[in-house]
């Protein structure tokens, strides 16, 4: 046991997820229909968060298929299934919006953080629908407007500061893309899914101040491009250092800066 412990690929394999993917994840995991004898499909499932806990979960009556586009991320998720011997699931490369199977073909489809986030989010919920059995289940978590708040508020109040006119309108539109649970429940909709059931959380992150913010490494990897993207690059780092000094501020007078995330899942069956 020791040595398999010590055992370089072990200790890779067991190095399970992003925190963020987590959040939401625990959610999913808590909610989703768990049944023996389906065949279930993960789409969007990166490095194969909940594709391979769910495998596990279902066990070896299930079979469990994960999607994605990522290659290098479908490559990490098959590595962690062999790691791990979870031998019920496969993984395939391919676009939510023209999936690589026939109609009719699953019991439950999950996505966490995934179908809200795709380029064509109505194509990748035809699709899901399509592959779904008549009986079948989709189950999806998101995070929803109201999404850090907190930050937003001192974002827009730095730009007011500056004058920076575009950019508060730019930001709007940022701010203002975040799924709702009533536009979510009209996407699955028009694409001839009926929501069955909505369950409503938050949390939050918590960092120092705004320095910690800006340095993190998932927020530089999944947020801060966005963030620049809202503001004239020609103005992003002297808005950004303004921004960072209140945020800084905030997190002196309220003891930290604590960010909401508002999270939801969602659950639909065929119309
Ligand atoms: C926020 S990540 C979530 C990944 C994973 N489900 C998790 O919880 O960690 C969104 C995922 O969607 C995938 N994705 C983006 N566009 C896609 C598409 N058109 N079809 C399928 N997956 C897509 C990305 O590769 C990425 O893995």
């Amino acid at each position: 046991m020791e040595s398999h412990l010590n055992s370089a690929e072990t200790v890779s394999a067991y190095d399970e997820l992003p925190l963020w993917s987590a959040i939401f994840g625990l959610m999913l995991l808590k909610h989703v229909p768990l049944r023996r004898n389906v065949r279930v499909l993960d789409v969007g499932c990166g490095t194969g968060f909940p594709l391979l806990e769910l495998a596990q979960r279902l066990g070896p009556t299930c079979a469990v298929v994960g999607l994605g586009p990522w290659e290098a991320a479908l490559d990490r998720a098959r590595f962690k299934a062999r790691i791990r011997g979870v031998l019920n699931v496969e993984i395939r490369q391919g676009d939510a919006g023209a999936m690589p199977f026939g109609d009719e073909q699953f019991d439950l489809v999950v996505s966490n953080l995934g179908l809200n986030n795709f380029g064509d989010p109505d194509a990748a919920v035809a699709e899901c629908r399509r592959v779904m059995k008549p009986a079948a289940r989709l189950a999806l978590t998101t995070n929803l407007q109201g999404h850090m708040g907190e930050f937003y508020e001192v974002f827009e109040s730095t730009l007011r500061g500056l004058g920076r006119v575009v950019a508060l309108d730019a930001l709007k539109k940022h701010v203002n893309h975040r799924a709702t649970v009533e536009g979510v429940g009209a996407l699955l909709e028009r694409n001839g899914l009926r929501v069955t059931r909505v369950l409503e959380e938050a949390t939050s992150m918590r960092f120092a101040d705004g320095a910690a913010l800006f340095r993190h490494y998932f927020i530089q990897l999944g947020f801060l491009e966005g963030w620049k993207g809202v503001v004239d690059p020609r103005e992003a780092e002297e808005t950004f250092s303004r921004l960072e000094k209140a945020l800084d501020g905030l997190a002196e007078s309220r003891g930290e800066l604590s960010l909401s995330i508002p999270m939801a899942y969602v659950e639909a069956e065929r119309i």
